[in-house]
């Protein structure tokens, strides 16, 4: 059995993520949580005719008979910015919606796999990662932070400036973090085959690095990308599902992971002094198999990621400190 559960099922992210998961054959129960309406998203999805069971579950007082038994869990939750804001103005409200759930995950699912969408992603996933530790729950393998619209983004965005390129099949690798200076796209994998002019690379890098921005804008106060994050969401989940359920081997994903403890993540950390850090990651059977290396880097890239290592510090710790400064707060009650 392979329950999957989306965490904020009911909002402009989970219902079309939900959508394209009833289209999974490697799902067999598909438990829809969100605290309004997702009664009514899991009656409708029910009705579509593949194999999974859906689900609805409303309310903190459903959240653990959804999260029961569940091999991975995705996490939309929370809400998105409006123009004008930036993804960390997202941490007042986020940072204790996910703090929550992640909670929650700890008590009643605590080998899921745990897929973070909610942003601000560079904060968001150490605070899942903090909660788990202190629950003696965690595995570095099993905690994801999604940032493949970057990637879906890269490859889209090189194609319509270069034709040639195919943009479902060829991936870029998008390292770093998930927001504005902190995306870092690695062109140069692909300079060989593009020939990209300095130009080219400036603007495409600047367009991926604040694409969400694209978005924010044109939706003009209703929110930011749903439509675009759910196909990216479901591309990873699938991923992640095809590597640990069906054994799948050799598949990468460029993912926002915890460095400590993760094969290959060693290097990773010394190579940038950071504790999380979003690379190319290959997916196996009980999550990141690997966190490759970064490959060589050209000169603009190089500097492109010290900003964006620069950037992260701040954010990492913003997260780690939040569950740590709620810890304290919490005083005495906390050890009973
Ligand atoms: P939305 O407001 O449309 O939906 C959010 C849903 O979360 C709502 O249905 C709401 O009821 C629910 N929710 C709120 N608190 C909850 C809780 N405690 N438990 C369960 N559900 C809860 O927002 P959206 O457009 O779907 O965006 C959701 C989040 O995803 C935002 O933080 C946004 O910034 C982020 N996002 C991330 C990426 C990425 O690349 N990682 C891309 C796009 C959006
Ligand atoms: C995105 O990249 O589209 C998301 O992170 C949403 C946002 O706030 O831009």
């Amino acid at each position: 059995m392979v329950k999957v559960v989306v965490c904020g099922a009911a909002g402009g992210i989970g219902q079309p993520l939900s959508l394209l998961l009833k289209q999974s054959d490697l799902i067999s129960h598909l438990a829809l949580y969100d605290i309004v309406n997702a009664a009514g998203v899991a009656a409708d999805l029910s009705h579509i005719n593949t194999a999974s069971r859906v689900t609805g579950h409303v309310g903190k007082e459903a959240l653990a008979e959804a999260l029961q038994g569940a091999h991975t869990v995705v996490i939309p939750a929370g809400v998105p910015r409006r123009p004008g804001m930036t993804r960390d103005d997202l941490f007042k409200v986020n940072a204790s919606i996910v703090r929550d759930l992640a909670q929650a995950c700890a008590d009643h699912c605590p080998r899921a796999f745990i897929l973070v969408i909610s942003n601000p992603v560079n904060s968001t996933v150490p605070i899942v990662c903090e909660v788990l530790k202190k629950a003696k729950v965690f595995d570095p393998r099993r905690v994801f932070g999604v940032t493949t619209l970057d990637v879906v983004r890269s490859s889209r965005f090189v194609h319509e400036i270069k034709p040639q390129f195919e943009p479902r099949s060829n991936r870029i690798t998008v390292v770093g973090g998930h927001s504005g200076a902190t995306i870092v796209p690695l062109l140069s994998q692909f300079q060989q085959r593009l020939s990209f002019t300095p130009e080219e690379i400036k603007t495409l890098t600047h367009r991926i690095q604040y694409g969400g921005d694209e978005v924010v804008k044109a939706k003009d106060g209703a929110g930011s990308a749903t439509l675009s994050m759910a196909y990216a969401g479901a591309r990873f989940t699938n991923a992640l599902l095809e590597a640990s359920v069906r054994g799948k081997q050799g598949l990468v994903e460029s993912t926002f992971v915890h460095l400590g403890g993760n094969p290959g993540g060693e290097w990773n950390a010394r190579a940038t002094g950071l504790e999380y850090f979003a690379q190319d990651v290959e997916l196996g059977v009980e999550g990141v198999k690997n966190v490759l290396a970064l490959p060589d880097l050209s000169a603009e890239e190089q500097a492109l990621v010290k900003t964006a290592i620069g950037e992260l510090q701040g954010n990492i710790k913003k997260g780690v400190s939040f569950v740590a400064e709620a810890a304290g707060a919490a005083g005495p009650a906390a050890k009973l």
